[in-house]
């Protein structure tokens, strides 16, 4: 895929359904009871990395790409897959679904990519494994393969060392099976999708601060889900329509849920014109329109607790440093190491390869923005959001910036390029 400098982004967009959200529709909606119909459902292919998941275990689901209809049996009612169940690059099925399935009364075994192969599963074994789950790493390297035997649990209280809704989730969606209580603690609050849904659904369910806590009930029913857009691919757009000069975009009914929304607190404090039109409640969720209109950056500090608000972000607001006069820090960031791919080392060599005065830290980047970027060779490492953030960067520097695996956007936003395409005046 190549991309050249454009001169303008304008128009209305759509962009996809919220990834995590879609993911949530498809347990909770397969574990309640009766039929959970779902609109704005991301078709991306890790979302149906998971209705591969409950197909093979006794579900029936029709998607036709507008409407999609879960017809859950109850908490008690899967039944045991045969053969491997196919994670794809998937960590949010690989993490929330080993929750759910240490559960079930059957064993099976979960694999996926060369990416999933390599992300840390040592997060969630141990938890898991303290309520009482026989989860293995088939290799013994703390990565999947998992191995899962599944069986009665007990509740437990978790101090987790990371803020990770992947690992709040699944040990939630344990918990709901677990005898008695089950509480996780955060050292920040991570996105809160899991906890909303699970509310709407009937569960017993509470959030204190920083922990969740969540007691089993008999039953979970199904509930209607309308699916926001996805903030985290409208980012490209936010990010491409501040740099392109004259541009302005709006992006519909995106979430804007407060555990999801850093990067429009980061944008504006860069200086970034951004606000928000049509704000309601959709479903469980917050949402708004986005307005962006291009402006001039300047460097900001990120860190803390805004880092799991922002965490899937953290690639275009790097891009977004380059075009931003002064110096941007970012900290604490750490887990973008062990994304899809290293986050932190190849947005830092591939926007070195396009001029970019970056460095890498151990737990971030250091970025002196306001240097003119130039296409170059980008190699994506099949990393979907890498492939978005070049996209962005290629939109607003000299020659052709060219990306090796182009496809890889399908995993979050099939229709990306197109829609990009449509914006261009
Ligand atoms: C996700 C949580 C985040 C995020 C991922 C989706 C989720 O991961 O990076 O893309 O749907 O729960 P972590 O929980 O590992 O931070």
């Amino acid at each position: 895929m190549n991309i050249q400098r454009l001169y303008r982004l304008k128009g209305t967009l759509k962009v996809p359904g919220d990834k995590s959200i879609s993911h949530r529709c498809v347990m909770l909606g397969s574990l309640a009871r009766g039929t959970t119909t779902v609109t704005g459902f991301l078709q991306g292919a890790d979302c149906l990395s998971s209705f591969s998941f409950f197909r093979k275990m006794g579900i029936a689901i029709k998607n036709d790409r507008q409407t999609v209809k879960i017809h859950g049996k109850g908490l008690h009612a899967l039944s045991r897959p045969e053969g491997v169940l196919d994670t794809g690059n998937s960590g949010t099925t690989t993490r929330l679904m080993s929750g759910i399935l240490a559960a079930q009364p059957f064993d099976c075994v979960i694999n996926g990519d060369a990416s999933i192969q390599s992300r840390p599963m040592g997060r969630i074994i141990t938890p898991l494994s303290m309520m009482g789950a026989d989860i293995q790493s088939l290799k013994g390297n703390n990565c999947a393969p998992l191995a899962i035997n599944g069986g009665a649990l007990t509740g437990i209280a978790y101090p987790s060392p990371v803020a990770s809704a992947q690992v709040k989730s699944a040990i939630l969606l344990a918990g709901l099976y677990a005898r008695g209580e089950t509480s996780v603690t955060e050292p920040y609050v991570s996105r809160d999708h899991t906890e909303r849904m699970l509310k709407a659904c009937g569960a017993d369910i509470r959030t204190d601060g920083t922990t969740v806590t969540i007691r089993p009930v008999p039953e979970l029913y199904a509930c209607d889900i309308q699916v926001p857009g996805d903030i985290s691919s409208a980012a490209y757009f936010i990010a491409a329509g501040l740099i392109v000069p004259g541009s302005q975009i709006r992006l519909l009914n995106v979430g804007v849920n407060p555990t999801r929304d850093g990067i429009l607190k980061v944008c504006r404090d860069m200086g970034a014109d951004i606000t928000l039109d049509n704000e309601r409640t959709y479903g469980s969720e917050p949402a708004a329109d986005i307005i962006v209109r291009s402006s001039r950056l300047h460097g900001a500090t990120i860190g803390g607790s805004i880092i799991p608000t922002l965490i899937d972000e953290l690639p275009v607001i790097a891009v977004l440093a380059c075009f931003a006069e002064g110096t941007t820090v970012i900290k604490d960031a750490q887990e973008l190491k062990v994304k899809e791919s290293n986050r932190i080392d190849i947005m830092v060599d591939n926007l070195k390869a396009m001029g970019a005065d970056i460095t890498a830290t151990e737990d971030g980047m250091i970025i002196h923005g306001g240097r003119p970027l130039h296409g170059a060779a980008i190699a994506t490492h099949m990393d979907h959001r890498v492939a978005m953030s070049f996209s962005v960067a290629g939109l607003a520097s000299d020659g052709v910036t060219r990306l090796d695996h182009g496809e890889c956007v399908d995993i979050s936003y099939p229709g990306f390029f197109e829609d990009l395409k449509k914006l261009a005046r």
